[in-house]
């Protein structure tokens, strides 16, 4: 059996597909270098029939992503695995992943196709994808509550028409471990062709068993599991790259596998996709959660000290925690801070923009002694607004907060190049800075989140926050950093209502299919 357990990340897919969580194709973009820089082996990168803006964030992430194989998802028609084959056009090596459901429910209520219709759309499916690529993968949506014969009869004929992936997606996380390794090997031994193929495993976390399916698949013979960074997902989720990951790693043992992932980069990696979608990790979460690997008793904390192995079963270090270096301070010049922005995957677009981020550094490294790489992450969260998209932008701002005293708020803004001023009155400085704005934007949004976090640790930290509005069928995420929270809130705001005023920005992913 093959010892190479490929990783396919669905996180600016199936993960963006969670509410609230669309993302802009510049933070695609930043999240799909992450997730190359830690070798993740396919990055599925979006739905390129979905709009416009997903065609051309999978297109731009196959042009700048090199390592890793870039796929777009296609429902089975000619439109779609059309659309799917231009967008990877430029990928070094590019995936068409084309899927159509197969549970009797789905065929019958929402396909209203006969079995035998879904296995011909099924096969010519494979066939427009063949046209663009040699990498093509099918899905039988709902396999988790399809029947055994009908899945190898549909295995059987899309490995015949040429595809070299097969998935077998739990899409409403239905399954218990036991029982869907069973699915698998029985899969693997009865489809005709099975040896020639990718054997991979989709697994939705509505039970919390996403990752245990996923696992008991892969200890059958899956070589390839669909997971997400965090977890995130549709509903509860998908199964969570870093536990996937390091449970092979972790029980080699057990697995009898790897992965090519570089562990290091797992840390980074969810706190990058974390601040983007601005859903939080919880602290207790493995491996990425705050509290994964710290000690609280007495007994684990004196067992720790004397010989680390006697409660930890894996190094903080070796997924990422500690390893944000000091890596700028005040005195760093341009070549550095770029150098630096290179390293961790921000994209500058041109000079003015280097010129725009180093003033903005500058101005940091002024308030906060030690920058790491987080704050770097967090100083451009905000940048991926352009200064010609840049339509409200925050001139000067005061606020009042006094025991006793309603708290207030003094913004000077410029809206559409134009200075104007506002002053309001909240329950709290964030309250009445986000009235004072409203006050010259009606927007007519509705805030859907508002969340604060610290980025490091001490008192200068800088706080990131996350701002979700919506309007209409519109929902867009502002970030803004500083380590003043007011302002860090007035910029994620202003960041939020640019997105929305910016009309090239693409709209709510997945809703238009
Ligand atoms: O959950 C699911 O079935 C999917 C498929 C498109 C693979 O996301
Ligand atoms: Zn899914």
């Amino acid at each position: 059996m093959n010892d190479q357990l490929i990783i396919f990340d669905t996180t600016l897919r199936d993960g963006e597909q969670s509410p609230g969580a669309s993302m802009t194709r510049e933070e695609k973009l930043r999240i799909a270098r992450q997730l190359e820089r830690m070798r993740v082996d396919v990055i599925e990168a979006g739905f390129a029939a979905a709009s416009n803006g997903d065609f051309e964030a999978v297109r731009a992430i196959a042009e700048a992503v090199k390592e890793s194989t870039v796929c777009s998802l296609a429902r089975a028609n000619e439109n779609d695995i059309r659309r799917a084959g231009e967008a990877i056009r430029p990928a070094a090596r590019g995936r068409i992943h084309t899927f159509i459901a197969t549970s009797p429910i789905h065929m019958e209520k929402k396909l209203r196709m006969t079995p035998d219709q879904v296995v011909e759309q099924a096969v010519k499916a494979i066939g427009w994808a063949r046209e663009y690529t040699d990498d093509v993968e099918f899905s039988a949506e709902d396999a988790g509550r399809s029947e055994i014969d009908f899945l190898c009869r549909i295995f059987e004929a899309v490995i015949k028409a040429g595809a070299t992936t097969i998935n077998v997606p739990d899409t409403v996380g239905y399954n218990v471990p036991e029982q869907f390794a069973a699915t698998i090997a029985t899969l693997i031994a009865r489809v005709p062709g099975s040896d020639k193929v990718v054997w991979s495993v989709h697994c939705h976390n509505d039970l919390g068993l996403a990752v245990a399916n996923s696992l008991a698949a892969v200890m059958v013979g899956a070589r390839q599991v669909e997971c997400t960074v965090n977890g995130l997902g549709e509903r509860a989720g998908n199964a969570s790259l870093e536990e996937v990951v390091m449970a092979v790693r972790t029980r080699r043992d057990v697995f009898v596998c790897d992965t090519r992932i570089d562990a290091t980069q797992i840390v980074p990696a969810s706190k990058l996709v974390s601040g983007v979608t601005g859903f939080p990790v919880q602290p207790n979460k493995a491996i990425v959660g705050a509290n994964a690997f710290s000690h609280e008793s007495g007994i684990h904390q004196d067992g720790v000290l004397k010989h680390r192995e006697t409660y930890e079963i894996m190094r903080a270090e070796d997924v990422g925690w500690g390893a944000n270096k000091l890596v700028l301070g005040k005195h760093s010049g341009r070549n550095a801070f770029r150098t630096r922005l290179q390293e961790i995957g921000v994209f500058i677009q041109s000079e003015e923009h280097l010129n725009h981020a180093f003033a903005r550094f500058k101005e940091l490294a002024d308030k906060k002694h030690e920058i790491f790489d987080e704050d770097l992450h967090a100083m451009m969260s905000d940048e991926d607004v352009t200064p010609e998209q840049e339509h409200f932008r925050l001139v000067a701002s005061c606020f009042h907060s006094e025991t006793g005293e309603t708290p207030g708020a003094q913004l000077t803004l410029t809206a559409d190049g134009k200075e104007v001023r506002a002053a309001a009155k909240g329950s709290g400085p964030v309250d009445a800075a986000f009235k004072a704005i409203e006050s010259i934007a009606h927007s007519g949004t509705e805030l859907l989140l508002y969340s604060v976090n610290a980025i490091t640790t001490g008192t200068d930290a800088q706080g990131e926050v996350t701002v979700r509005l919506a309007r209409d069928d519109r929902v867009v995420n502002g970030q803004g950093a500083d380590t003043d929270i007011i302002v860090a809130s007035v910029k994620a705001y202003l960041n939020a209502l640019n997105k929305l005023h910016d009309n090239r920005e693409r709209l709510n992913p997945q809703g238009q299919v």
